[in-house]
């Protein structure tokens, strides 16, 4: 995992809660959850989804929300009590793997999954297996909702096309991707269906800072959470992301606060954000 993602966790899991919250409102209601009473919200960090899968499940379910790194969970557990859920929810330290295999054998499972930014290469060797782990932890009829916010598909950089794509190849490099690219998310609903889930389907929730400002979250999301990840990636991979030392420079100049060429800072800036959610049912029988 890059640098940036270490030192500043905090910082990028609670912008990114921020900036993506609108939208994960609208995918967790798109995964008609209404009586259903044991769910997981896997790799839950900050508690990005946590509230959300709360109040759409309603008061009698019970949501258990795991990570393996125990210090994110303070966050989820301050979330949930701001928000004023904290009795149906349960935030444990815990290896997602072994979680999922503790509810398949216990042939319980869990009514629904919800697994944010999680199911990818740079988390799990082989996703697809993860995938096909989730659902053998789905009770019969349970939803698997696989989401994504990952900002490979926005248009962050208007004006600057060639220089965008360069700096998401150099990023892929960075996070050590395997060499097809962060191609994880366009996977997740082949992997639903192989996985034996029916009604498979992919839905939309964009989010768009137009003016940049409008929306208090997309400012702190983009410098918090984007532009260090990309700074760094273009200093480190921009060359061997086709990039010149000329290129690596303005991208620089255009990721940089405070600086006179800062990209949010130029008339007319705007970004178009799609997030992602794959989600298929596990057959009855
Ligand atoms: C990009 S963050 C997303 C957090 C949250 N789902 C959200 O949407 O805000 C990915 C999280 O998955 C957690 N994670 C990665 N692999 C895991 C595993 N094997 N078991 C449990 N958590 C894991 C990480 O620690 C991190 O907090």
């Amino acid at each position: 995992m890059p640098d940036v993602q270490q030192t500043g966790l905090t910082r990028y899991l609670l912008a990114n809660r921020a900036f993506v919250a609108p939208a994960v409102e609208k995918a967790v209601g798109a995964m008609d959850l209404p009586g259903r009473t044991r769910l997981l919200d896997a790799g839950t960090g900050a508690g990005g989804g946590l509230v959300a899968l709360a109040r759409a499940a309603g008061p009698a379910a019970r949501i258990l929300a795991v990570d393996h790194n125990p210090d994110v969970l303070d966050l989820a557990r301050a979330h949930a009590r701001a928000e004023g859920v904290s009795d149906r929810v349960e935030v444990r330290a815990a290896d997602l793997v072994d979680v999922l295999d503790a509810a398949a054998g216990a042939g319980g499972g869990f009514d629904a999954i919800w697994a944010a930014d999680v199911v990818w290469p740079g988390n799990f060797d082989d996703p697809r297996a993860l995938v096909a782990r989730a659902v053998r932890a789905l009770r019969p009829g349970g939803v698997l909702g696989l989401f994504t916010s990952n900002y490979y598909q926005a248009m962050f950089l208007p004006g600057h096309s060639r220089l965008e794509r360069a700096l998401r190849t150099a990023s892929e490099l960075n996070w050590g991707l395997p060499s097809g690219g962060p191609t994880h998310y366009e996977r997740h609903a082949g992997w639903l269906a192989a996985a034996g889930l029916l009604d498979v389907r992919v839905e939309v929730f964009p989010r768009v800072g137009s003016p940049v400002d409008a929306d208090p979250t997309v400012r702190p999301y983009l410098e918090n959470a984007v532009w260090p990840e990309l700074r760094e990636s273009a200093r480190k991979r921009g060359t061997d992301a086709g990039l010149s030392s000329d290129e690596v420079a303005e991208a620089v100049r255009l990721l940089t606060p405070g600086h006179p060429d800062h990209i949010l800072d130029t008339a007319g800036y705007y970004m178009v954000h799609p997030t992602l959610l794959a989600v298929g049912r596990r057959p009855l029988n």
